[in-house]
């Protein structure tokens, strides 16, 4: 049972699209320190994992984690030493499913149990499905992928190789927000909640909740000085709806609400050029219906590369933002030429760290370390600064991408070699193969196909 309020709070945003709601925890006297002791017993070799996280959404924790979270964080010294900082890389590519998704999975997923759901449903462009796919297969959860045309070879097998029903809206050129209003209209229609189905999309408010537990692992394997837990001076990571940014953003907070620590990070978020919201409304610093993205003047050369992150509209805009500006960060966007330099860098300096670590980041991620340059462009970076990079999700499931991309970068040929030859199938999942079906962008056809396999 847990030992706080819990209570799902409601903005009143007057603009559309945006996240609506949140939970938020309140905690008097003795409870701070029952809490607060749990944080810091936070152990990095249970079986439990995130979920000893001590303000999660959820009248009963389960004991078995997983195998989510507790991910590393690696220094990377000699990019460090060039850049005069401590650089260190929170590794959530090492996820089960290769990306931090898995955390905010795992809570949707106890959240859909708490609250009855059988059946439960997502879209995404990859990542959040391939989560899910491992989620669902090691819980028994019934869940159908739903994912935009523009998804990757490898996270298609990852997920059917776990048994899990896949349905493609639209071509190769259909990216993320195109398929997503065709998604929203079939759950409109279909009526998912009269129907018992729980929908993992983007909008599920228990998903920033499992983001949470990256800020408390940061500020554990960042080590403690005279008794206080010691804090980064910057956090960067590649967003798309910010909803990893708010979700750490929000772990920072409640761990200093609680006393734990005494500092906070600031935040630095880096998105596609032409295609990040966030970006945009950092820019002009004012909330309105017209904070989007006109994907007329995304580039081709970006379209492809950074897929994963290309936003029209950010569903966690509001609280996005918010934690850029409450915490004095900065946004930036970055381009295909800035995610070449990156490898090329890392590759140059830092590949037996890469290869000692399976550090290997899918193109998006290290975007964060384009964010870096640039804030050491503008002379943001003091010497000594920590600067903690997340690497949001694993380079294996863009592997062909990567082929194509590395043309330019011939280190990467060793790499994708030892990549090409593991394999990324579950062996403890007996699934049998999930399918794979085609939907035209028009919502009738979704619709059809979501009805026949209910
Ligand atoms: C690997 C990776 N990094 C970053 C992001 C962006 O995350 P968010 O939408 O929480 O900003 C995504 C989203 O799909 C992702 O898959």
């Amino acid at each position: 049972m847990a030992h706080y309020l819990l209570q799902q709070k409601l903005y009143a945003i007057d603009t559309v699209g945006y996240r609506t709601s949140d939970f938020c925890y309140h905690w008097a006297g003795e409870m701070r320190d029952l809490l607060m002791g749990q944080a810091l017993r936070y152990n990095f070799s249970s079986a439990a994992g995130i979920l000893q996280y001590p303000l999660l959404p959820l009248k009963n924790v389960p004991a078995n984690g997983l195998g989510i979270g507790l991910t590393p964080l690696v220094p990377l010294s000699t990019l460090g030493e060039q850049l005069n900082i401590n650089l260190l890389v929170k590794c959530e590519h090492q996820n089960p499913s290769g990306s931090f998704k898995d955390r905010e999975t795992l809570i949707a997923h106890l959240g859909s149990v708490e609250r009855g759901y059988h059946t439960t449903i997502g879209f995404s462009s990859g990542n959040a499905c391939c989560s899910a796919a491992h989620v669902a297969s090691r819980s028994g959860q019934r869940f159908i992928a739903v994912v935009s045309g523009d998804i990757y070879h490898e996270k298609l097998t990852y997920m059917t190789d776990r048994g899990i029903d896949v349905i493609i809206i639209g071509g190769p050129s259909c990216y993320f927000e195109k398929a997503y209003q065709v998604f929203l209209r079939a759950k409109r229609h279909i009526e998912f909640e009269l129907n018992g189905i729980d929908d993992w999309s983007v909008n599920n408010p228990y998903r920033v909740e499992g983001d949470k537990s990256i800020a408390l692992e940061i500020i554990h394997q960042s080590g403690h000085m005279q008794g206080t837990f010691q804090v980064p001076d910057f956090v960067v990571l590649p967003t798309a709806n910010g909803s990893c940014l708010s979700g750490i953003w929000k772990g920072f907070k409640e761990l200093f609400d609680l006393g734990l620590i005494s500092k906070m990070p600031k935040m630095v978020s880096i998105g596609i050029e032409n295609a990040s919201p966030i970006f945009e409304l950092r820019q002009h610093d004012i909330l309105t219906e017209n904070t989007k993205c006109d994907l007329r003047f995304l580039d081709n050369k970006n379209s492809s590369i950074g897929s994963t992150l290309i936003a029209e509209e950010s569903f966690d805009l509001f609280n996005g933002h918010r934690a850029i500006k409450e915490s004095n960060g900065f946004a930036y966007e970055g381009n295909a030429r800035d995610i070449r330099h990156e490898y090329r860098q890392l590759f140059a300096l830092e590949m037996e760290t890469l290869l000692a670590h399976d550090l290997m980041p899918e193109p998006c991620s290290v975007l964060s370390l384009t964010a870096v340059r640039k804030m050491k462009q503008e002379r943001l970076l003091r010497p000594g600064d920590s600067v903690v990079v997340v690497f949001t999700g694993h380079a294996r499931k863009s592997i062909r991408l990567l082929e194509e991309f590395s043309n330019h970068v011939p280190q990467y040929n060793y790499w994708l070699y030892n990549q090409k030859t593991r394999d990324v199938r579950d062996e403890s999942c007996s699934a049998e193969k999930g399918e794979v079906l085609s939907a035209s962008e028009h919502p009738g056809d979704l619709e059809k196909i979501l009805l026949s396999l209910l």
